[in-house]
């Protein structure tokens, strides 16, 4: 038995929702459709319903396989990849966060770096899954490499997802929902899959954050690559080309991206009966537990007013405007599934 025979009972084909068997070099559903697995990638995916959808999503998928998103560069050993994620504050909550035996999925996963740092602890079972080939393969070398047996890529689309319903105690999407054409109905999708009782984690960009980034992306349309080091990420010299080509591109180059409040998606959690935990950057004050700048992401926190929500938001023009303006906001799924 090889190890994705271990999650195969979360799994399920894209198509039809049934079960899916192990036959040789595929996965089978019990029509006989046959999804091939190679180099360890179960390939899984399977166009978005509406036309017009699966035109936007093939577009979005060349340039993904062209610039595979986060850059591996430079991150060759798990205590390097954890460094990185615990760096950025976030990382190292979430990991903080998610118990040692929980399932957790990672919708759009990119090059899995997030995926594989959350598969450092061996006892939780990770999957990964994206529609970009060439991201998940950067992913599943690391992974193979490191021996993290409990870490699987999967190939998938967010709008035919071939995980089970109610199989995730964490599911996490971020940077991704921005780029389909239908960020709610993205959202609802992942939702599905959530355990009653889970956590379903979103990052986006944000309407007030990006105005800066914005602003540069028409400078960069009417210059070219002239002014490119009025970004930040440019005049680093701590990053290399490639992964500055990558951050470019991602940033300004991208076929498609929206751009989102906080009063949205916490409207998004409302309609669905999702309960608000935390946000980062921090919507509203923080909880009393959390002292010396610790975050805990899955402990409830107040809102603020809507006109609060906004002033947070006009600030993080300042703050994380400069990596491009992402805001995630963390909800517990009802434990007795409501109507939606
Ligand atoms: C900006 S990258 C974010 C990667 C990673 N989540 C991160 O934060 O570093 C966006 C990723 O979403 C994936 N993606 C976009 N639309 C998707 C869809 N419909 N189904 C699956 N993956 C999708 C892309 O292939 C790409 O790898």
């Amino acid at each position: 038995m090889d190890t994705l025979d271990t999650v195969l009972p979360l799994l399920r084909c894209p198509a039809t929702g049934a079960a899916l068997m192990r036959q040789a070099g595929a996965l089978v559903n019990k029509e006989g459709t046959q999804y091939p697995i190679i180099e360890d990638i179960a390939q899984l995916l399977t166009p978005t319903k509406s036309v017009k959808e699966e035109e936007a999503r093939q577009r979005m998928q060349r340039f993904y396989e062209t610039f595979t998103f986060p850059g591996y560069d430079g991150i060759d050993d798990p205590s390097v990849l954890s460094e990185k994620a615990k760096r950025s504050g976030f990382g190292l909550w979430l990991d903080q966060a998610i118990p040692p035996l929980a399932t957790v999925v990672e919708v759009g996963c990119g090059t899995g770096q997030m995926t594989n740092f959350l598969g450092l602890v061996s006892t939780r079972t990770v999957l990964g899954v994206d529609m970009s080939i060439a991201s998940l393969t950067l992913g599943n070398r690391f992974a193979t490499q490191h021996r993290l047996t409990n870490v699987h890529f999967l190939q998938g689309n967010i709008f035919a997802l071939p995980i089970r319903e109610e199989c995730a105690d964490v599911l996490i999407c971020s940077g991704v929902l921005h780029h389909t054409p239908d960020p709610q109905g993205g959202y609802r999708e992942l939702l599905k899959r959530v355990k009653p009782g889970g956590y379903i984690v979103i990052g986006l960009y944000n309407t007030y954050a990006r105005i800066p980034l914005g602003l540069r992306k028409m400078l960069f349309h009417v210059t070219g690559k002239a002014l490119r080091k009025v970004d930040y990420h440019m005049r680093r010299r701590d990053v290399d080309a490639r992964k500055k080509e990558i951050w470019f591109a991602d940033q300004y180059r991208n076929p498609h991206e929206s751009w989102h409040s906080v009063d949205e998606v916490l409207r998004w959690f409302d309609e669905t009966h999702v309960k608000f935990m935390s946000g980062v950057p921090a919507i509203a004050q923080d909880v009393p537990e959390e002292k010396d700048g610790q975050k805990k992401l899955f402990m409830p926190h107040p809102r603020a007013t809507p006109i609060g929500h906004i002033l947070h938001q006009l600030s993080w023009m300042f703050s994380i405007g400069r990596e491009g303006g992402l805001f995630v906001l963390v909800g517990q799924k009802p434990l007795l599934q409501e109507k939606s």
